[in-house]
């Protein structure tokens, strides 16, 4: 189901709710003897209140400045889902990898105690950043990009950095889409394509890319900006490091697709030639490496995205 009461970037994106509900601990049922106690609130309101104190370690009372609910029921829901144990099965399943819970404080959570407080003047500068970054018109501008996200993944990096890039795109809401499930289904639909290749077998393409690959050429995608990002093993393949998102990068600039994002090659042992732009100092999409450098994959990708939309912006000519 998709809630987007108003998109404020404050909101937990839906791909992550969907992940996260599965997880709540059941609701326990209090029914006033006279009938008149008032419903519990949506577990999904209160949770997108729960995480904008956890994420910009703000005072529970800074709710009432936003329009989500009132703080004590976001803080006694809080120590609620806390007792039973819901923030912990977060980190246990791995969600906490996810861009949008990457700002939270966990030790928070893990004391005994409330949120520490933040010094109110610290809270009061981030609160009154949301709020004005909830008002302003260039958000809803961006809102209108349409988003998607594609890959394939053997052994889960690729499908967790997807994720990752999930999160932090999530004012637009994009589609994330596995290609061994759902093929290319709908790719030509969008204005802005991520697709996350995998290299395997010294130089090729991730399997479930492979599949696909004869549909690509088929694909019209005249209309869409495609941004490649893949991860490798650079100590381990360095002449074949990243090849596939190359061999990608080759067939989408025969068909004049317009590719965005490239990367510098500094700071990185090997590139195969196809990644690597013609001068070797750029790679044409983002090269990540889990094995080597996975703690720099978030900030690069950070980076990487905030990159990528600049450039649709500039191409649309100041618009997204
Ligand atoms: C058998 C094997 C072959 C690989 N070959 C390459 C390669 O040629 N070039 C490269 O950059 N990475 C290579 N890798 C590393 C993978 O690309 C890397 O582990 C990647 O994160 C896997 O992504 P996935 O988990 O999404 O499938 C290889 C890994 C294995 C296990």
């Amino acid at each position: 189901m998709t809630y987007f009461p108003k998109d404020d970037g404050q909101r937990i994106p839906d791909d992550l709710w969907d992940a996260m509900r599965v997880h709540l601990p059941c609701s326990p049922v209090s029914v006033h003897p006279l009938g008149c106690h008032r419903p519990r609130l949506c577990d999904r309101l209160v949770m997108d209140a729960v995480l904008f104190v956890l994420r910009n370690g703000c005072y529970w009372n800074a709710l009432s400045l936003l329009d989500l609910c009132s703080s004590s029921s976001a803080h006694r829901r809080f120590i609620e889902w806390k007792r039973l144990g819901f923030f912990h099965r977060l980190r246990e399943v791995g969600l906490l990898e996810h861009g949008f819970l990457k700002l939270i404080d966990w030790r928070w959570i893990e004391s005994e105690s409330v949120p520490v407080r933040t010094p109110v003047r610290r809270w009061r500068m981030q609160v009154s950043r949301a709020v004005s970054q909830s008002a302003a018109p260039y958000c809803q501008a961006e809102r209108t990009l349409r988003v998607a996200i594609y890959y394939g993944s053997s052994s889960g990096n690729t499908e967790r950095i997807a994720r990752m890039l999930a999160g932090m795109l999530h004012r637009y809401r994009p589609a994330v889409r596995d290609v061994a499930r759902d093929g290319l289904i709908d790719a030509g639909r969008y204005d802005l394509l991520f697709l996350g290749i995998p290299t395997w077998n010294e130089g090729q393409c991730q399997p479930d890319w492979w599949a696909v690959w004869p549909g690509l050429a088929q694909l019209d995608l005249s209309r869409s900006r495609v941004a490649l990002f893949g991860p490798g093993d650079q100590f381990g393949y360095p002449d074949t490091y990243c090849n596939a998102m190359g061999m990608m990068h080759a067939l989408l600039s025969q068909r004049q697709v317009r590719c965005l994002g490239q990367w510098p090659a500094a700071g990185y042992r090997g590139g195969s030639a196809l990644a690597l732009c013609q001068d070797g100092t750029h790679f044409v999409g983002l090269a990540l490496d889990e094995e080597a450098q996975g703690d720099q994959t978030h900030r690069r990708l950070q980076t990487w995205v905030r990159q990528v939309l600049a450039e649709c912006r500039q191409l649309d000519g100041g618009e997204a």
